[in-house]
């Protein structure tokens, strides 16, 4: 007899940053099979408009300790916990290095992680699956991303270690690097995208990957390969390569 968690329709995904590109795509893809999706933006009507079938809209800025801490308590329970929510800003010059901006990045995607596991996590049934979007930035050091790669390495950290200890708890954590994915936060680069995929594309391997119980997602391949074999090589001729493109 199938337990009540292996049915989709009983399971219930909060995905923050869903209001747009990658996040938006994932509440799609739930929606489409049947899950229970609670959806996290900052704009209320924005997140209304793009996720009209969401059980539920959590408003708030990740950065808003108290704002995370008002919007869990309306939570009882979730299944699957998708931390998506994210920016990237660049230093376009290092040596008049943008404090700012780097605080910027740093507390978007790495500090609020603090707030949203500390009122999150504790709801997360046991058997359920918390899911941390970092990137396959972490792999490989580019130009220009101090701030964005620096953060995202605290992610994986994060959730690698994390990962061991809430084994006691029968919670898996599945760390997500995307490589290049189409969405308004990649549509402001000015630089080629190799091997670029949708927000659609990269949903579906997000929920494949999630229902496989899989530690690890990089994707795609090609990108996450060519990556690796960069990271072996000795960075400046590695450096030296990327800036004949
Ligand atoms: N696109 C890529 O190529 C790529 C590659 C690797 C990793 N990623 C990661 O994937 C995640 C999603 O990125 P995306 O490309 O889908 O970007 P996106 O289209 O710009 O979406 C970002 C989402 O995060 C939310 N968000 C941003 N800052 C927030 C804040 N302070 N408080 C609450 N919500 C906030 C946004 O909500 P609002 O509507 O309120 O702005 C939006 O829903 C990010 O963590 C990003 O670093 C993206």
């Amino acid at each position: 007899m199938p337990k009540p968690n292996d049915n989709p329709r009983a399971k219930t995904v909060l995905i923050t940053g869903a209001s747009s590109g990658i996040g938006l795509a994932l509440y799609k893809q739930y929606v489409s099979l049947g899950y229970q999706v609670i959806t996290c933006g900052r704009d209320k009507e924005k997140l209304a408009q793009q996720t009209p079938l969401a059980t539920k809209w959590l408003v708030f800025d990740v950065n808003d300790i108290d704002a995370v801490a008002k919007a869990a308590e309306q939570i009882i329970h979730i299944d699957i916990l998708i931390l998506n929510a994210g920016t990237c800003l660049y230093i376009d010059n290092a040596k008049q290095f943008d404090g700012h901006c780097f605080r910027e990045v740093i507390k978007t995607n790495l500090l609020s992680m603090g707030a949203l596991l500390e009122n999150l996590l504790p709801k997360v049934s046991s058997g359920g699956q918390l899911a941390m979007v970092s990137s396959s930035a972490t792999i490989f050091p580019f130009s220009r991303a101090q701030a964005y790669g620096a953060s995202k390495a605290g992610v994986d950290y994060l959730a690698n270690s994390l990962r061991i200890d809430l084994a006691n708890d029968h919670i898996d954590v599945c760390l997500i690097h995307p490589g290049f994915i189409k969405t308004p936060l990649t549509d402001k680069n000015n630089f080629s995208m190799p091997f670029l995929l949708t927000a659609e594309e990269a949903a579906k391997r997000i929920y494949q990957g999630i229902k496989h119980k899989k530690h690890y997602l990089q994707f795609p391949k090609r990108l996450t390969l060519l990556l690796k074999l960069l990271s072996y090589l000795p960075q400046s001729f590695a450096n030296s390569l990327l800036s004949k493109d």
